[in-house]
């Protein structure tokens, strides 16, 4: 039995909600830096936010029917605009005229609901306190004017005693934007303690020094993130389903480059194969929905979990004995010692499968259950199907299973 602790090296996927008042402006949650405006010009957009049709529900059926077993919400991204009932600003969701509701209380009740674990994303930085550094990403860092941030601080660790205070249990706090050159303004030890204080078990990512994991934007790394010696460290990857922002897009690359329900199950499959969790990221329209070709997305993924799930949860990187055949992700179950060979590309009838030769008792495909046949090492066999020594042989049906991607599940002996 695992405990608490680690459950973050079984859940292997989540799901990332960017949402805020920037939904309205369609042009990803950075548009207020992008186009530098000022409060009064990006106020248009709290002041219309209207989450007519806001039903989380609905987001958390179709995280968990995709196989996701954690969520991280934006409480509050650099915009500042806060989706929580915060005694700290007036900038929230419950006071913006045409929302007046907690939302992420909302949210999380929903997720958890599901059975889902929470995660909080809170960003470091603010670009609409008035104490908040003007610095080089800032809306207004072409009049900038110095600032007192030790209010901020201050207004920062108010506000993240409020969220691990009024919402239950929060499994991970997800911090964003510590840049070195603001690093001296989160107080990250004082913080550390707070967070600790109120909720024990949390698991913290990006504050400098006290992060519990490490996390990759839109980036696999080829063998995993590691320490000097070589030993496997905690890691999620971010990614998104097109284009290059988080929040909903409208326009040009968001609208066009949207990956296809193969790439983002073979996204997920590389991922849990380095021994990383991946969160997939949703950027709900301003009316609060899931866009549709997201939707759609995860019901793909969905129904390749519902034959293969356990292929993912609970699976890490193989063992380093197993090399990996061309083309294809092996994904590795240690409590059960099961393997599974995921292939990116289907081969023509027969894969060799490098030493493993004599290890593997039964060998089928998951999706359905049958059977694949396997052959051992054969000196002498001339009609080019010569298993070399050490090697396994998998015969395969000529025809690729109707499946994003195909895995084949290996039962080692024990
Ligand atoms: C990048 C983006 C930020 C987003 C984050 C998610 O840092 O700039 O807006 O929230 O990725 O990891």
């Amino acid at each position: 039995m695992k405990t608490d602790s680690n459950w973050f090296d079984d859940v292997r996927v989540g799901m990332f909600i960017h949402w805020g008042a920037y939904a309205l402006a369609a042009r990803g949650e950075w548009l207020k830096s992008n186009e530098k405006m000022t409060d009064e010009a990006y106020d248009r957009y709290v002041k219309f936010f209207n989450p007519d049709l806001f039903n989380p529900k609905e987001w958390a059926a179709v995280a968990k029917a995709a196989g996701m077993k954690y969520f991280v919400i934006t409480a509050k991204h650099h915009d500042g605009f806060c989706l929580w009932d915060t005694q700290y600003t007036d900038y929230n969701s419950m006071k913006a005229p045409r929302c007046r509701r907690d939302l992420l209380k909302d949210i999380v009740e929903a997720f958890r609901a599901e059975g889902l674990r929470v995660g909080i994303y809170y960003s470091l930085p603010d670009w609409h306190h008035p104490g908040y550094v003007i610095d080089a990403r800032h809306p207004q860092r072409d009049n900038p004017v110095p600032r007192e941030w030790q209010r901020y601080t201050e207004f920062l660790h108010q506000q993240v005693r409020e969220l691990l205070t009024h919402y239950g249990k929060v499994d991970l706090l997800w911090f964003d934007g510590a840049y070195p050159d603001t690093a001296h303004i989160w107080d990250s030890e004082k913080l550390n303690n707070l967070i600790r204080t109120l909720q024990p078990g949390i698991m913290i990512n990006r504050l400098p020094g006290f992060s519990a994991f490490h996390s990759p934007e839109q980036a696999i790394p080829t063998n995993g993130v590691r320490d000097v010696k070589g030993n496997l460290l905690r890691w999620e990857g971010c990614q998104v389903f097109s284009g290059n922002t988080w929040g909903y897009g409208r326009y040009g690359l968001d609208q066009q480059a949207w990956k296809s329900a193969p790439e983002i199950v073979q996204m997920l499959i590389r991922h849990t194969s380095r021994g990383g969790n991946l969160l997939l990221n949703v950027g709900p329209t301003s009316r609060g929905c899931l866009d549709n070709h997201s939707v759609s997305l995860l019901r793909e993924v969905a129904e390749w979990m519902r034959w293969n799930s356990r292929a993912i949860h609970g699976c890490t990187i193989a063992p380093e004995e197993f090399p990996e055949p061309e083309a294809c992700r092996y994904t590795w179950n240690p409590e059960t010692s099961t393997l599974y060979l995921h292939l990116f590309s289907w081969p023509d009838r027969r894969i060799f499968l490098p030493n493993l030769g004599g290890k593997v008792e039964l060998a089928q495909l998951l999706c359905d259950g049958s059977e694949i046949l396997m052959t051992e090492h054969t000196p002498g066999n001339t009609h080019g199907a010569e298993v070399p020594p050490g090697n396994l042989m998998l015969s395969l049906p000529v025809q690729c299973p109707d499946t994003a991607v195909p895995v084949i599940e290996l039962f080692l002996k024990q």
